[in-house]
């Protein structure tokens, strides 16, 4: 079986205080904080970079009791994946998702990511097929299916990427399956039948009235 994991995106958060924002999900019992990494190439918006997560890092330091705690899971919407491994993984990430569509090398890419220490993550886009992660997966330590156009929190969750969701699960059961666009009360239950087990949640889990609720609603549909 594999875990539920909910993994508020920091998009939706106050950029003014990031580290204060990073800390309310995690004291709210988010498991990992999931950073959007945009270029303003590969999308069209820029957001954060190296510096903005050492300085995150800072304020949220690793636990060496409690590995795996304070979790930073980065999703790269970049071009040329490869040049940010190593600024990533010295800033004090602990995922690095690169986008299928970014790169001609998956494969050399995820060893280099997981020579830098990071577990590698692969994500597509709602318009490339499933089928290019099957020869990648038993490489990946995470697949990311998204749900929505990268490049912009608020958005609609796309129902209709459920069937790559489904044919991922059945063929890798230990699989870690993230989705990642318009997850909220209304969505989690289409996500979490198709198989996913690692959400993302942005604008339902820092715009809610309560983190913390809003995290367990997530989780307890992830793990029914
Ligand atoms: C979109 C980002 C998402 C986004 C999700 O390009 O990858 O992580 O922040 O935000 P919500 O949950 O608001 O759709
Ligand atoms: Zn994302």
């Amino acid at each position: 079986m594999v875990k539920a994991i909910i993994a508020p995106s920091i998009l939706a958060g106050d950029f003014s205080k990031l580290g204060a924002e990073a800390k309310r999900v995690f004291d709210a019992e988010a498991d990992w904080i999931h950073l959007d990494v945009m270029d303003g190439h590969f999308v069209p918006n820029i957001t954060m970079g190296p510096p903005i997560i050492a300085s995150l890092r800072k304020s949220v330091p690793r636990d060496s009791n409690a590995p795996g705690k304070f979790f930073f899971d980065c999703h790269m919407m970049v071009s040329r994946p490869e040049q940010w491994v190593e600024p990533i993984a010295k800033a004090g990430g602990d995922q690095y998702t690169f986008h299928y569509e970014a790169t001609d090398d998956p494969l050399k890419l995820i060893k280099l990511i997981r020579d830098n220490g990071m577990r590698a993550a692969c994500a597509i886009k709602p318009g490339t097929p499933v089928e290019v992660l099957y020869p990648l997966a038993q490489y990946l330590d995470m697949a990311l299916v998204m749900t929505v156009e990268p490049g912009f929190g608020g958005q609609k969750f796309m129902a209709d990427m459920m069937p790559k969701v489904d044919a991922l699960r059945r063929k890798y059961p230990q699989l870690d399956i993230q989705v990642d666009g318009g997850l909220g009360p209304s969505t989690i239950l289409a996500a979490a039948n198709a198989g996913a087990n690692v959400i993302v949640a942005g604008t339902s889990v820092f715009k809610a009235a309560n983190a913390e609720e809003m995290i367990q609603l997530l989780r307890s549909h992830v793990t029914s």
